[in-house]
């Protein structure tokens, strides 16, 4: 994101203990739950947007260490909100599809909330800080976030693959099965994507909350399928099966899939459907893997 911002913005990017390849100093270590380094920071910067991706993400990890999950995800929320009240910054609040429960599917952002695990209610809650706190507020919602990016570490702190995609590609690279949900639906968004269209509410004056995901709603299964299809991996490596089976820490909703047909509308744009944007992910892939 940092990359495409930089074209229409001077960009200062934040990090926990991954520090972003960027070839230069802009870059900043801060941790969100520290009130005094963000105070801090926002005073250095004054910032006129700021975009509030830093969560606590692993979401098997937050069902069993909940304070350290509302620490990050609800008080670490609040404090970058009063920092954007502070400096009259607009605020862009990176949620999640998880806030839904998942019965219906199709969430639209006038569709009630209603988490069915603890990362959920959290980031309902960050949420809800950041409508309280800032009147220049904006609340994204994207839905399994993916990308191929050259990375050394690709575990975050709390112990999340850095995306779905990346753990599947090193799984199927080594000829290892998987085992993957045929029942959970989402509406994957390529992270290239995302940004676009954060970049673009950036430079809206729009205030709210925003569905920003891909197209096409789609089960962990067909998803991981079409992607082996894709790099050329075998599929027969992934063998379905179902959320009953797995037997995941935390509950997942079961279709938490968005309709994008407000931030279209708005924005005058179309949301990229599943192959049109697996096509730029496997650019992505095949010149990381070249290089
Ligand atoms: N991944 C998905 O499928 C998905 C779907 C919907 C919404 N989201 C949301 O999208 C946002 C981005 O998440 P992501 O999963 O794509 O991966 P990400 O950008 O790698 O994850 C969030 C980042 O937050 C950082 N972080 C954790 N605790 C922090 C703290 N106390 N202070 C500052 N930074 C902290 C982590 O740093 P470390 O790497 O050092 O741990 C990590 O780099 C999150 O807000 C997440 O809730 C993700």
């Amino acid at each position: 994101m940092v990359e495409q911002a930089k074209e229409h913005f001077e960009v200062y990017a934040t990090y926990l203990t991954r520090k972003p390849p960027l070839n230069d100093s802009r870059t900043f270590q801060v941790d969100k739950t520290n009130q005094q380094s963000i105070m801090a920071l926002f005073q250095e910067l004054k910032p006129e947007v700021a975009i509030d991706t830093a969560a606590l993400h692993n979401v098997d990890y937050c069902e069993t260490h909940r304070e350290e999950a509302w620490k990050v995800n609800v008080e670490g929320t609040k404090t970058v909100a009063e920092a954007c009240k502070r400096h009259d910054a607009r605020m862009i609040f990176v949620s999640t599809d998880y806030v839904f429960d998942g019965v219906k599917g199709d969430y639209t952002e006038d569709d009630d909330a209603n988490p069915v695990n603890y990362y959920g209610l959290t980031k309902l809650e960050g949420e809800r800080a950041v409508a309280r706190i800032c009147s220049k507020y904006l609340i994204a919602r994207p839905s399994v976030i993916y990308s191929y990016v050259a990375s050394t570490r690709l575990e975050s702190s709390s112990g999340k693959p850095l995306n779905f995609t990346m753990w599947l590609t090193q799984k199927l690279r080594n000829n290892e099965p998987v085992k993957i949900v045929t029942d959970q639906y989402s509406s994957p968004t390529l992270a290239d994507d995302l940004a676009e269209v954060l970049l673009k509410l950036a430079n809206s004056e729009r205030i709210g909350t925003y569905h920003t995901a891909g197209r096409t709603r789609l089960s962990r299964y067909e998803f991981a399928v079409k992607i082996a299809r894709k790099l050329n991996f075998d599929e027969k490596l992934i063998t379905p099966t179902t959320t009953d089976q797995l037997k995941q820490v935390a509950k997942r909703p079961m279709d938490s899939s968005l309709s994008v047909e407000k931030i279209e509308k708005d924005l005058a744009l179309r949301a990229p459907t599943i192959d049109e944007a697996l096509d730029r992910f496997s650019q992505q892939f095949f010149e990381v893997e070249i290089r």
